[in-house]
């Protein structure tokens, strides 16, 4: 497959330390640039293992202002804020704690609430209070940190999941399947707003799935990452030589 058909930049970098570095200077970058052009940003962040290295790197990034920069999940897995399973766990380990941030602005996905729909609809309200729409009232986040898991999900976006067609929401509940606990996610119209996503990518297991969210014909229920084709803001694929399809 060729570069060109990958729905935005590629960045092909040799290996997870390439792509640590890639993704941390991208996010500094994008987040100066917002606060330098509106005074303010936002930035909303995936879990998984991909990003912590990113999220250490960016912590000790010089020139942030991060009393201007806004804190947000992409998603959230049922579990304690302190539970190894926790996105909120590793975020607050390698960035939050370590960029001394003011908790005002670190908006945690409370998707350890007992009622998972009304913890989405407070965390629509947390993103309406502190990110302005656009002329459709979707909240318009200046950088996203998104992966891509083994199976094509994004997010908490799951192949065969009815979340994947959510577009009247910004937030959603998803219940708990293949094993994994019930979660918080953005939704599809969230992240193809975005003014930058960066997808960061590493590890064999994964090129499969990357082919499939690259291919030009597919179906966005198979590969949720598919999604990814259609955002309207930039779009840039950080992944090392293992993940990226020949
Ligand atoms: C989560 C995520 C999820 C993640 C991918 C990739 O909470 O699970 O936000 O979408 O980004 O599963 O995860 P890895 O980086 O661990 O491969």
């Amino acid at each position: 497959m060729s570069s060109k058909e990958v729905p935005g930049q590629l960045v092909t970098e040799k290996d997870h330390a390439g792509v640590t570095r890639e993704g941390a200077n991208r996010i500094e970058a994008a987040l100066k640039a917002a606060v330098a052009a509106r005074g303010h940003a936002s930035l909303a962040l995936s879990g998984g293992n991909t990003p912590r290295g990113a999220y250490a790197t960016l912590a000790q990034a010089s020139g942030i202002d991060w009393s201007k920069v806004d804190i947000f999940w992409v998603d959230e897995r049922a579990v304690p804020p302190g539970d190894d399973r926790s996105n909120y766990r590793w975020a607050k380990a390698t960035l939050l704690d370590n960029a001394r941030m003011d908790p005002a602005k670190v908006h945690r996905m409370p998707a350890d609430a007992s009622d998972l729909e009304a913890a989405a609809k407070s965390y629509e309200k947390t993103l309406r209070d502190h990110v302005a729409g656009d002329a459709e009232a979707v909240p318009v986040i200046d950088v996203m940190v998104l992966g891509v898991g083994d199976d094509g999900h994004t997010a908490s976006l799951f192949p065969g999941d009815r979340a994947v067609d959510v577009t009247d929401r910004s937030v959603v509940a998803v219940g708990a399947q293949h094993g994994l606990e019930a979660r918080l996610t953005l939704t599809r119209p969230v992240i193809q707003r975005s003014r930058l996503v960066l997808i960061l990518v590493q590890g064999g297991e994964k090129r499969a799935a990357l082919a499939r969210a690259w291919a030009a014909t597919g179906d966005v229920h198979e590969t949720p990452s598919r999604l990814l084709r259609d955002c309207k803001g930039e779009v840039v694929w950080i992944v090392d030589q293992a993940a990226a399809p020949p």
